[in-house]
């Protein structure tokens, strides 16, 4: 059941933005970050998401990106994705943010989507900035340290890792989508990783109306309007259809 307050909030909207976390695709099979089983349940984020990491043991680094990007490839965008797409339409401005490397939200019909922490299926070399060609795929893919084929240093994936800046133009946009927000909803992240985290609470210092989609309340929670607790999957369509029949009783 949705509460008739934030569909009344997102009714009377015109500017809302979303931001997304692991948990969203979640559902897709992809595996988050801080879940039991998530990636650093098993994994320290210091072996493997960082430069010096990936500096001391390259092969490493490539390999866990690799088998997260063929993971990502043979995903399926889930019902949760869709709904985010179909709800864009509703609003005169809808800013999609998001802090996945895997674009599940564009091929689910999504554009203009703020990737905060890059996107896993490209590279670039990590001494001259150059994009690395599409056949860096098969030579991660066969075991072989991928270098750049101008400068032949070592070629990286294009992500964020930890100790590193945000993309500016990614981070200025959603940064001034957030102050413009009527309403602003967190949906599947822990609320722990920063600047994306601020979002919400930057928007609502605006006056936006913040709310939360996870399964279990996020560290963001206390600071949260709402907080719907269940599955992206199950709330996002629920919610998406409750708008459009509050906006189809307008309109009769
Ligand atoms: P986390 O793994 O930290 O959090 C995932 C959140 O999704 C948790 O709060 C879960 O309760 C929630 N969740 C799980 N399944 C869900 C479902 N079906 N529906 C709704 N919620 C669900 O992932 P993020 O918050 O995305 O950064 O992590 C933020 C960043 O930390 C990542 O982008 C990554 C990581 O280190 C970098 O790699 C730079």
């Amino acid at each position: 059941m949705i509460s008739e307050l934030l569909i009344q909030k997102m009714h009377d909207a015109t500017q809302v933005l979303v931001l997304t976390g692991a948990g969203i695709s979640a559902e897709s099979g992809l595996a988050t970050f801080r879940d039991p089983d998530g990636h650093w349940d098993q994994y320290r984020p210091e072996d493997l998401a960082n430069e010096g990491a990936f500096r001391r043991n390259p092969r490493l680094v490539q390999g866990w990106y690799h088998a997260r990007r063929k993971a990502v490839l043979s995903a399926l965008p889930n019902p949760g994705h869709r709904a985010l797409g179909a709800l864009a339409g509703l609003f005169r401005e809808f800013t999609l943010v998001t802090q996945n490397v895997d674009r599940l939200h564009q091929r689910s019909g999504s554009d203009r989507v703020i990737e905060l922490h890059g996107n896993i299926q490209q590279f670039h070399c990590i001494e001259c900035g150059l994009d690395a060609p599409e056949a860096v795929f098969a030579e991660i893919a066969s075991g072989q340290v991928a270098c750049c084929q101008i400068c032949g240093n070592l070629v990286r994936p294009a992500v964020v890792w930890f100790g590193e800046s945000l993309p500016k133009e990614a981070l200025d946009a959603a940064w001034q989508a957030a102050t413009r927000a009527e309403v602003v909803l967190s949906v599947g992240t822990s609320g722990l990783v920063y600047p994306a985290a601020h979002l919400p609470l930057v928007a609502k210092r605006a006056g936006a109306f913040i709310a939360e989609v996870n399964i279990a309340p996020s560290a963001l929670a206390s600071e949260m309007d709402l907080v719907l607790i269940g599955k992206a999957g199950d709330i996002l369509p629920t919610l998406l259809d409750a708008l459009k029949n509050r906006k189809k009783a307008d309109r009769t």
